[in-house]
C-alpha cells in the first residue's frame, strides 16, 4: 500500500494496569499485519508489578512506571496519536482528557484521543467486576464496549458494540468468550482510528445528504470528498471538480485518476446512472473499493428483462411477463402488439403494466385502466416516450396488494437487509397523480408475522440466486415487494439506496449501540458484512418531500427558501435535494440559518451573509423526523412544512396516515 498517510508512523500509547492480554492482542496485530514500522507502541502503567510489564519486555515494547499522582505531568510533555485504555483501573480528570483533545471535537468532550475498552453492553454494567455482574444478573446477551473517554465511569460516544448471548455458560467460559470478542475488535479499532479513511460520495440529492451527514459523524473517517453534491450539504466535504460531458466513461475515468491521486479509500455511488454506465468497474481497475454494483449487476435495475430472466432462473416469484422489442416492425405491424395483450386478455382480463425496460428515473410505468389505453401507451412507449430506456418494453401481468421496499446490503456473499419501508410514489394525495421519484417514506413499515416470514424466505432464495449467478460485486439491493394474496412478488429491483427511503432508514440506525455507516461499507468492502450486526432504533421514522410545483415534468426553479429555521423549533432534520445557493437578495438571508443541536450545527446548511438558498429542482427537500409518537412526529414535520416558504411549494398531505402504518 503506497498511502502517504501511511507511511507517517504514528505514536500510540497502551495503558494498563494488569494482565495485559488486550495489550498483547493490539501489539500483534500489527506485527501480524506487516504494520509494525508504520506504529511505535508504548506502554504506561501505574502498577509496578503488573503482569503487562512482562508483556512488554517479550515484545521488546517499552514501557514507563508512571505514578497516577505524576500522570499529567508525564502525559503534557508527550505527544501520541492514540491514547489507549486496556484495563487501566483509573478515571482520567478532563485535565488528563484535554491534553488529547482532537481537532474534530464536537464539543461534547468525548472526541478526544483516548479510547477504552469495557466487558459489558454500555452504558449497562459499567465499572468493576462487569463480566461478574452480567453473570450474576442472569441477563440473555452481553457483549464488548469501545468507546471513547470522558471523566465520568465508562461513559463517552461508542466507537462499536459487539453482542453475544450468554447461553449457558459459565463465568470462566463467559470472561474467556468475552476477551476473545475483545482482542478481535479492539486492535482494528486502534488501526481505523489511526488510518483512518478518505471517502468519495458521488450524488446531489436527499439521500446523498443523509449518506454524507451520517458519514461525517464517523470517527474513522479522515475526509469526505464530494462529486456532484448540492449547495445545501456541499459543506460536509470537500468538493472534486467534476464536469460531465458527452463521454460519461472518459468524465469517470478523470475522476478515478484524481480520486486515486487523493488516495481515496472507498467510493460510494449514490444515483444509478453511474453504475449503468460502469463506474464501478472504471475505479476498481484504478484499485479504489466501491459501494455500489459493476455494470452487469447493475442490469438488475437497468434492464427490466435482465431482472425478468435472473427471477425466472432463480425461483423467485414475480408477475407473469412479455418483452416486445425490434420497434420497427412491432410499430409497423401491430400485430405483435395484439398478440401480447390477446395473452393478457385471455389470462386475466385486467389490462398489463406497461414498463420501459431501460431506466427512466423511476417514471417509466404505466398502469393502464383498459386494454385500449394499454395498446395506445404501448405504441407511445415504443415510439420514445421515455427514449432508448423505452424502446424495448416489458408488458407485466397486474398484481394487487400492499408494496414495500427492502434495501439489502450485498458483499458478494452476506445479504443484509434494513427493516421493510414504505415511499410513496404518487404525486398526489391517496396515490393519485404521476409517478415521481418519492414524495415521502416511512420506516419500518408494518407486516404481519406472515409477511415477515415470507420476506425472510424471499431474502434466502435471493440471495442463494446471487450466489449461484456469481454476482461478485459489493453494493445495494433494493427489492422493491408486493405482498399479495398468493405471497411475496418482486415488482423491481434498483441497485441503489432508495430517496427518501435511505433518509428513513439511516434515521433509525442506531448509532448509540455503535453501528456506524463507515465501519459497516469498510467491511462490506473487505467482504466481511457477515461480522455486521445492524441495529436499529425501536422508533418510526419519517419523511416527507417538499417539492416545487411542475414537478415531475417541468418544476418551478429558482425561488428563494426562507424559514428554514422551523425544521429546529419542531426537531426536525432537514435534507437538501435540488437547491442551489445564489447572491443573496438582502431579504431573506437572515431566515435561512439552518442549526439543530451544537453538535449537529457543523452538519448543517448555514447560508452566510452574501447568499441565498434557491429552489433548483423538482424535489426541493426532504423533512425527516423519527420518535415513538407517530402523530406528534406528524404533527411536527407538517407544521415545519407549511412553515418552509417558497414559490411552488408543494408536498402531500397524507404521508404516514394510512392506517396500516402508523
Ligand atoms: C478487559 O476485560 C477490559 O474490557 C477491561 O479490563 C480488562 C483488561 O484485560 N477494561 P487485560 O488486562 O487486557 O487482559
Amino acid at each position: 500500500m503506497t498511502k502517504e498517510r501511511y507511511l507517517k508512523v504514528k505514536n500510540v500509547l497502551i495503558m494498563a494496569s494488569g494482565n495485559g492480554s488486550n495489550f498483547e492482542a493490539i501489539v500483534k496485530y500489527f506485527i501480524d499485519k506487516g504494520l509494525k514500522d508504520r506504529v511505535c507502541f508504548e506502554l504506561l502503567t501505574d502498577k509496578k508489578d503488573a503482569n503487562v510489564i512482562k508483556r512488554a519486555q517479550k515484545l521488546g515494547v517499552p514501557y514507563f512506571y508512571v505514578e497516577f499522582e505524576n500522570l499529567y505531568d508525564f502525559l503534557k510533555n508527550r505527544k501520541y496519536d492514540l491514547y489507549v485504555l486496556a484495563g487501566y483501573m483509573r478515571i482520567l480528570p478532563e485535565k488528563i482528557l484535554k491534553l488529547a483533545a482532537a481537532s474534530d471535537d464536537t464539543g461534547e468532550g468525548y472526541q478526544n484521543k483516548f479510547i477504552n475498552i469495557h466487558p459489558s453492553l454500555l452504558p449497562k454494567f459499567k465499572g468493576k467486576d462487569a463480566i461478574q455482574r452480567v453473570h450474576e444478573a442472569g441477563v440473555k446477551k452481553t457483549g464488548v464496549t469501545v468507546h471513547f473517554v470522558t471523566k465520568n465511569v465508562d461513559s463517552g460516544k461508542i466507537i462499536t458494540q459487539k453482542e453475544i448471548e450468554i447461553g449457558k455458560k459459565t463465568l470462566t467460559e463467559l470472561e474467556e468468550a468475552i476477551h476473545k470478542i475483545e482482542h478481535k475488535i479492539y486492535p482494528e479499532v486502534v488501526e481505523n482510528l489511526l488510518f483512518k479513511k478518505n471517502i468519495l460520495l458521488l450524488g446531489g440529492g436527499g439521500r446523498e445528504h443523509v449518506l454524507a451527514r451520517k458519514l461525517v459523524k464517523s470517527p474513522f473517517l479522515n475526509q469526505l470528498y464530494l462529486a456532484k453534491p448540492n449547495d445545501g450539504f456541499k459543506d460536509l466535504g470537500v468538493t472534486i471538480d467534476f464536469p460531465t460531458t458527452e463521454n460519461i466513461g472518459a468524465d469517470y475515468q478523470m475522476l478515478a485518476k484524481k480520486a486515486h491521486a487523493l488516495n481515496i479509500d472507498l467510493l460510494i455511488v449514490g444515483p444509478e446512472n453511474p453504475l449503468f454506465d460502469g463506474i464501478v468497474d472504471i475505479f476498481t481497475k484504478e484499485g479504489i473499493k466501491c459501494i455500489g454494483a459493476d455494470k452487469k449487476w447493475a442490469r438488475l435495475e437497468g434492464s427490466k428483462s435482465f431482472a425478468k430472466i435472473f427471477m425466472e432462473k432463480n425461483g423467485i416469484k414475480t408477475a407473469d411477463y412479455k418483452v416486445l422489442e425490434d420497434i420497427a416492425s412491432v410499430l409497423k405491424s401491430k400485430a405483435k402488439i395484439k398478440e401480447a395483450l390477446e395473452y393478457f386478455k385471455t389470462k386475466g382480463k385486467i389490462p398489463p403494466v406497461i414498463k420501459a425496460d431501460g431506466a427512466a428515473l423511476g417514471k417509466g410505468v404505466h398502469l393502464p385502466n383498459t386494454f385500449e389505453e394499454a395498446e395506445s401507451e404501448i405504441e407511445s412507449f415504443l415510439g420514445g416516450k421515455f427514449g432508448d430506456a423505452s424502446k424495448k418494453i416489458v408488458l407485466e401481468e397486474r398484481l394487487f396488494g400492499r408494496e414495500i421496499s427492502i434495501i439489502s446490503l450485498w458483499d458478494g456473499n452476506t445479504l443484509l437487509s434494513f427493516p421493510p419501508a414504505l415511499d410513496y410514489k404518487r404525486l398526489l394525495d391517496n396515490d393519485k397523480g404521476a409517478n415521481t421519484g418519492g414524495m415521502g417514506a416511512i420506516a419500518p413499515s408494518k407486516i404481519s408475522a406472515k409477511e415477515k416470514k415470507q420476506i425472510t424466505e424471499y431474502l434466502n432464495t435471493l440471495k442463494t440466486a446471487l450466489i449461484k449467478e456469481k454476482a461478485d460485486f459489493t453494493g445495494i439491493i433494493y427489492s422493491g415487494l408486493i405482498l399479495t394474496k398468493d405471497g411475496v412478488y418482486v415488482l423491481e429491483y434498483n441497485m441503489r439506496f432508495g430517496d427518501p427511503e435511505t433518509q428513513v432508514l439511516l434515521e433509525l440506525l442506531d448509532i448509540s449501540r455503535g453501528v456506524d455507516l463507515l465501519d459497516i461499507f469498510i467491511k462490506m468492502s473487505q467482504k466481511r458484512l457477515n461480522e455486521i450486526d445492524l441495529k436499529f432504533k425501536r422508533k418510526k421514522a419519517f419523511c416527507l418531500v417538499l417539492a416545487s410545483s411542475g414537478y415531475p415534468e417541468n418544476p418551478k426553479k429558482g425561488s428563494i427558501i426562507a424559514n428554514l429555521n422551523s425544521a429546529k423549533k419542531y426537531g426536525c432534520k432537514i435534507y437538501f435535494a435540488g437547491v442551489k445557493c445564489t447572491a443573496n437578495t438582502g431579504l431573506h438571508t437572515a431566515l435561512n440559518k439552518l442549526t439543530l443541536s451544537a453538535q449537529e450545527a457543523q452538519y448543517n446548511f448555514t447560508a452566510d451573509s452574501k447568499t441565498d438558498l434557491i429552489t433548483n429542482g423538482g424535489r426541493v427537500l426532504n423533512i425527516v423526523k423519527s420518535g415513538v409518537n407517530s402523530k406528534k412526529i406528524l404533527d411536527d414535520i407538517y407544521k415545519t412544512a407549511q412553515d418552509i416558504d417558497f414559490d411552488g411549494k408543494i408536498y402531500r398531505k397524507d404521508i404516514g396516515y394510512d392506517k396500516q402504518n402508523t
